[in-house]
């Protein structure tokens, strides 16, 4: 066995024997014994029980989580099988980039070497299964992954994980993240579109996930003030918004009256400073999502009150779910070819980890989502195959 798939003996006996080894070693394995892989459910998602051999750095971390000064454990090892030693619901975010199927050849080699698109996703499940675990009940997954052409056609990598992924454990899927790469790479070929995004899902355990959007809400676009008249952002004014009240022919007097009144209320509230900007619809203008009353709670009161005001939040907006971010050129990580961007992680970061919480990263190669995790005051644990980009992730985060 071990010759026919290029391991050595005592991998094979290690592997038999007590069950470790790297998952890409045991799917081979099964191959040549014509044995089909079968994951378990969520809640049979096995830890090995041995948390004696929980790192010491990894000890350091979960010590010290009340603690204000971030501490971070980097494991080198396979992920799998570090993952596997640590204890369960400790965990505030995972936020990683997976190896890319057949993209690239790390320096440690490891997932995303599978010979089929199949093994490549039952290790990468076996590995978030163990994420699933370890993650808080509030805990949140962020997985950067993109998709590989192959007999010249996409294999749709990104959903088939994701899929993947909520049917072993449940997960919910809040954000498909597309990421636009800005100043991205050139396309050679001439016979497609350029490639120039990834996805970056955001799952969650339950519905009561830990988020605080208001540290990555858009500045909400000030009014006015000076003008003649308060215009808002978007260019309302008191008297333009009268005008259209007035000369709407499907609103009764009293419907007008009360329009006009909420708006004469509302500019007054903009010219306090509680409000930058509204939205005025009237009945026979558009609804802003349907015009169905059974799909649309605005349609139905436009339908009752012959108007209604969409205020814009005064705290900013929330931000859309297409991020354009340049693609990471940083000098001082030669050598490795897939690093993350800091600002990838620093909006999930913000959001859904807690202050003082702790980031995980089960793929942290050169340790961009810890430097991040480090630059916000949470804590962080990171793994890879690779001591080299370990090293390089060290001197990131100025620990030796
Ligand atoms: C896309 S890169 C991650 C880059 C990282 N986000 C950064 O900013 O540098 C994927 C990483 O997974 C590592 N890797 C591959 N197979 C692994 C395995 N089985 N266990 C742990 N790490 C692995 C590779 O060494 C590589 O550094």
């Amino acid at each position: 066995m071990a010759e026919r798939i290029g391991v050595s003996h005592r991998t094979i006996i290690a592997l038999e024997r007590d069950f470790t080894g790297r998952v890409e070693t045991l799917l081979r394995c099964m191959h040549e014994l014509k044995l089909k892989p079968i994951l378990c459910n969520s809640r049979g998602v096995p830890d090995d029980g041995n948390y004696n051999r929980v790192d010491v750095e990894l000890q350091r971390v979960l010590i010290a989580r009340a603690d204000k000064a971030p501490q971070f454990a980097l494991i080198q090892s396979d992920a799998l099988d570090a993952l596997r030693g640590m204890p369960s619901n400790i965990i505030d975010c995972a936020i990683t980039s997976p190896p890319y199927w057949q993209q690239r050849a790390y320096e440690a080699g490891g997932i995303g070497e599978e010979q089929t698109v199949e093994d490549y996703l039952i290790g990468l499940r076996a590995v978030f299964q163990q994420v699933h675990r370890l993650l808080k009940p509030s805990g949140s997954l962020w997985v950067n992954i993109d998709d590989t052409y192959h007999q010249r056609s996409m294999q749709g990598i990104p959903w088939r994980l994701v899929l993947g992924l909520v049917e072993d454990c449940g997960w919910l899927i809040r954000n498909d993240v597309i990421w636009s790469k800005t100043g991205g790479s050139l396309n050679r070929s001439n016979n497609r579109l350029s490639h120039r995004h990834e996805h970056l899902f955001h799952l969650v355990k339950s519905e009561d996930y830990y988020h605080d959007h208001d540290p990555i809400r858009l500045a909400a676009k000030p009014a006015r003030l000076d003008q003649p008249q308060i215009a808002t952002a978007t260019g309302l004014t008191l008297d333009a918004c009268l005008e259209r009240i007035a000369i709407n022919d499907q609103l009764s007097d009293d419907e007008k009256s009360k329009a006009s009144y909420e708006v004469r209320a509302t500019f007054d509230e903009i010219a306090q400073g509680k409000l930058h900007d509204f939205r005025l619809v009237l009945r026979g203008g558009r609804v802003t999502h349907s015009d169905s009353q059974s799909i649309s709670a605005r349609a139905s009161k436009l339908d009752q009150q012959g108007y209604y005001l969409l205020r814009y939040d005064p705290d900013g907006s929330m931000m859309g779910d297409v991020w354009n971010i340049a693609p990471d050129r940083s000098k001082g990580r030669s050598g490795h070819y897939a690093a993350f961007p800091e600002d990838l992680c620093d909006i999930p970061i913000r959001a859904t980890c807690p202050p003082s919480g702790v980031v995980l990263d089960p793929f942290v190669g050169t340790g961009t989502s810890v430097v991040v995790a480090q630059k916000l005051g949470r804590h962080g644990i990171g793994i890879d195959l690779s001591d080299g980009y370990l090293d390089l992730a060290r001197q990131r985060l100025q620990i030796s």
